[in-house]
């Protein structure tokens, strides 16, 4: 069976019992972030389902990508649909803790498995009609942004900056994935959308709609996200990192999907 064949694998023995009997990990991801997560047809791709492919090999496990909205994620680890989150998720102290934006327990919290940096960026069409350089500049004007990231959050207390310096605030116009919201960037209905830079970067390479401006705001390592206390996931994911950034597949994916 494939236990027998994935128990021979270096790492096997150091994952929870449940998921040696199960032979795979359940990954939930929102597989509209090109070129972190995507889905070509019905398969999902990109650096992140690269990255646990090649821990697998060091598990002895299948990673199994399901798509789900970004911002209901964490909820749905925590009901038990997934046993991680590999999604281009920042590991944020809010999202340790079970904390909304507002500083309210929502949830017990999660614990995180960092795997890689990135910040967010600012994608405005082609040629930079309204020369906007940082967020200070969108005071007045139409965002998007993708709901219950770390973008949507730059936007909203950008807001209230603009509001303290007697600006007329942002009217931030969140969707529930990014490609979506850089429909309507293409569309004109909003001057920018709010990314992480791997994916912003991506779509202004990929066609001649966008550009990217200003600097990269907050970088912050990405994390894989188990249930909080799920020690032995994360230790187990944490050695299979290591693992992969030694034998060289991790440089190798980040070259292939042109992540630094
Ligand atoms: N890094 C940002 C965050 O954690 C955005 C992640 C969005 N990921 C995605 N697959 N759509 O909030």
């Amino acid at each position: 069976s494939s236990k027998v064949e994935g128990s021979k694998a270096p790492l096997f023995d150091k994952l929870p019992k449940k998921v040696q009997d199960k032979g795979v990990i359940k990954v939930g991801t929102d597989a509209a972030y090109k070129p972190m997560e995507y889905k070509i047809g019905n398969e999902i791709v990109g650096l992140d389902p690269d990255l646990a492919d090649a821990m697998s090999k060091e598990l002895g496990v299948r990673f199994e990508f399901t798509n789900g909205t970004f911002d209901s994620l964490i909820t749905s680890l925590q009901t038990g649909r997934f046993d991680m989150i590999m999604s281009s998720m920042t590991d944020t102290k809010d999202r340790q803790e079970g904390l909304d934006d507002q500083g309210k327990k929502v949830g017990k919290g999660v614990d995180f498995v960092d795997y890689l940096t990135a910040g967010s960026s600012i994608l405005v069409k082609k040629g930079n009609p309204e020369k906007i350089e940082s967020v200070e500049q969108l005071c007045g004007k139409k965002v998007a942004t993708q709901r219950g990231t770390t973008s949507h959050e730059i936007l909203k207390k950008q807001t209230d900056k603009c509001k303290k310096d007697r600006k007329r605030p942002i009217t931030v116009e969140p969707f529930d994935n990014d490609d979506e919201a850089r429909v309507r960037l293409k569309a004109g209905g909003v001057v920018a959308d709010i990314s992480d830079f791997p994916v912003a970067a991506n779509a202004a390479k990929e066609g001649r709609d966008f550009e990217v401006v200003g600097e990269q705001m907050e970088s912050a390592p990405y994390g894989m996200a188990v249930s909080k206390g799920n020690d032995k996931l994360s230790g187990a994911l944490k050695e299979a990192l290591s693992a992969i950034i030694e034998n060289g597949a991790y440089e190798k994916a980040l070259k292939k999907w042109g992540v630094e």
